[in-house]
């Protein structure tokens, strides 16, 4: 039997996570494959909606790296990262959705090895929680609930 090979998008900030990402490869840090990256100008660019659609769309798991607090080259996009993140969680929490799928991490232009440490761990533990739900409950709730709402608009446009 095959292991689950999660699949996680990963927003990086341009100046540091990305950057550290880059650091990773030509330090040849090894780390798992499972990532598709975003690149951002700023981690305070990430909108919840982006890390909703990712989810949505089959992602297992997001990554939203940035630069350390006080480090921020736009002063304090990562403050602001990490408030809508907040916010992020507590709503997945509230309509049961694992919000442990959903990381935001701090690495400088300068932790490749941190880089490549962190996504081994994120698909260590995406591997031993299996794949994400939302991508199914969604399908799912467009099957059924989704069709009853387009049979109640066929209807009253009668
Ligand atoms: S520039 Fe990196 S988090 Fe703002």
């Amino acid at each position: 039997m095959t292991e689950f090979e999660p699949k996680i998008v990963a927003f990086l900030c341009n100046w540091c996570a990305y950057r550290g990402a880059d650091l990773a490869g030509t330090s040849r840090f090894h780390y798992p494959p499972n990532l598709r990256v975003i690149r951002l100008m700023c981690s305070g660019s990430i909108d919840v909606v982006y890390v909703l659609k990712a989810l949505l769309d089959g992602a297992d798991g997001v990554l939203i790296g940035g630069c350390h607090p006080g480090n921020c080259h736009y002063q304090n996009g990562n403050y602001k990262a990490m408030r809508r993140v907040q916010v992020l969680k507590n709503v997945l929490r509230q309509v049961g959705i694992d919000e442990d799928r959903v990381w935001l991490r701090w690495i400088d232009a300068s932790e490749g090895k941190l880089f490549s440490e962190t996504v081994a761990q994120m698909v260590a533990e995406l591997r031993a929680k299996g794949p994400g739900s939302m991508r199914t409950s969604w399908q799912l709730w467009q099957e059924t609930a989704g069709c009853q709402l387009s049979g109640t608009e066929a209807r009253s446009s009668k």
